[in-house]
């Protein structure tokens, strides 16, 4: 094979001996630099596998003279900007609604924070800014099913809706369809007398036959929940049946369902899962969302902390920490198939 090793005139370098149709192959060396720097990546390698992580092991790895961990780095950091901010919450929780009104740097912050929590938390279900969805009310405007006061959304947020709290606000309205409570005709009648005290009754236009029918209907079974003219009633969580917001769509069929089968929306309580600082700054948050309400007194006689004029509910005790998954998000059981959230 190599046994004609020449050197050819032309480069002055030896041959390798090979030959193909006379076109001979020169024994080029590497250029120096390229082998110093082949030896360097060697030398850094090795280097590198001393200090650094770097073989496998059957359950870990070697952890390198530094002991290295980006996985621990990135928690010493998230626990370093949480002792930062923890005053900030600290503040934050001990709060009343006339500190949050005059200090712009807690109200930013409350602002920013509230935004990031319910970025990961609420959105799913109450969409993007709060615009709501089918079965999760609208937060951003001024019609609000349970009380649009810091305090009230405050209180929402701790124990839930048909929640698995303890104290959750909860209420039901009865299947009165799926159940047999009316028939379909008297049904239709309500629907229609629903529809002819509501502001949709603009663009539906009732029947005024049946809507007649529907009153004393109305009477009987809806008004000790929605009021005699239905301006809806916040301590059973009944909403105002005057406005033409609907929480379940606004359509004749729509609203006709809602009564077939009172839907009992479930909004998971979030006690358990936020310190009090986060709670108020997503209160705080949701509260500037658009329709917040100025806290009235005693607008929550049910809550446990009634809210005494111009504070927020006194709420500073932080809640006990509690793993983040000790209450599972309950939502969209009992929905009648109606738009679910999962998470
Ligand atoms: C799994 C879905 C779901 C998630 C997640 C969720 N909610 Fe809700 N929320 C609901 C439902 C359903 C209702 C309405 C219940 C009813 O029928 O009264 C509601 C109602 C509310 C209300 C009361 C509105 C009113 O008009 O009185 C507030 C305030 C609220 N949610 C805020 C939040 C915030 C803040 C978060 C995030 C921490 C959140 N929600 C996360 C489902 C959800
Ligand atoms: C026990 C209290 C209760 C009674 C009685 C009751 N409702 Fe309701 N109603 C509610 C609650 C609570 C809601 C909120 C949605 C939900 O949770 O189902 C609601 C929602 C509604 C809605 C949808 C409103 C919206 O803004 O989306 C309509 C329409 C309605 N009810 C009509 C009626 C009619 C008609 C009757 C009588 C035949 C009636 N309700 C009886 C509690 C009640």
């Amino acid at each position: 094979m190599a046994e004609k090793i020449e050197r050819d005139e032309v480069s002055g370098t030896d041959t390798t001996g090979h030959e193909w149709d006379g076109i001979k192959e020169l024994d080029t060396p590497l250029p120096r630099w390229w082998l110093y720097v082949f030896y360097a990546t060697i030398a850094a390698s090795v280097i590198y596998w001393v200090l650094m992580p770097a073989w496998p092991l059957v359950n870990s790895y070697t952890p390198g003279l530094l002991n290295w961990s980006d996985r621990r780095n990135v928690a010493a950091e998230m626990q370093e900007l949480r002792a930062a901010r923890a005053p900030m919450f600290e503040r934050l929780a001990a709060a009343g609604a006339a500190d949050l009104a005059n200090d712009p740097e807690l109200q930013q912050f409350a602002r920013a924070a509230g935004e990031s929590v319910f970025g990961d938390n609420c959105q799913t279900c109450h969409g993007a800014g709060g615009a709501g969805a089918p079965g999760y009310p609208v937060l951003a405007d001024d019609v609000w099913i349970w009380g649009g006061s810091m305090a009230d959304i405050e209180h929402t947020l701790r124990v839930g809706i048909r929640s698995s709290h303890p104290e959750t606000r909860i209420s039901a309205m009865p299947a009165f369809g799926r159940d047999g409570l009316l028939t379909p005709q008297q049904i239709g009648d309500v629907t229609e007398y629903v529809i002819s005290i509501s502001a949709a009754n603009a663009r539906l236009q009732s029947d005024a036959r049946a809507a007649g029918r529907g009153a004393q209907l109305y009477q009987e079974q809806c008004a000790a929940c929605h009021g005699d003219t239905g301006a809806g009633d916040r301590t059973q969580g009944a909403p105002s049946l005057n406005d033409d917001v609907w929480l379940y769509g606004g359509s004749r069929a729509e609203i006709r369902r809602q009564i077939e089968l009172g839907r009992a929306g479930v909004m998971p309580s979030w006690d358990h899962r936020f310190d009090a600082g986060t709670l108020r700054a997503l209160a705080y948050y949701v509260h500037e969302m658009g329709g917040g309400e100025p806290d009235a007194p005693a607008v929550e006689p049910a809550s446990g902390g009634t809210a005494p004029q111009g504070t927020v509910t006194p709420t500073s005790a932080r809640a006990p920490a509690a793993p983040a998954d000790a209450e599972r998000i309950d939502a969209g059981q009992d929905r009648g198939g109606e738009a679910n959230a999962t998470r």
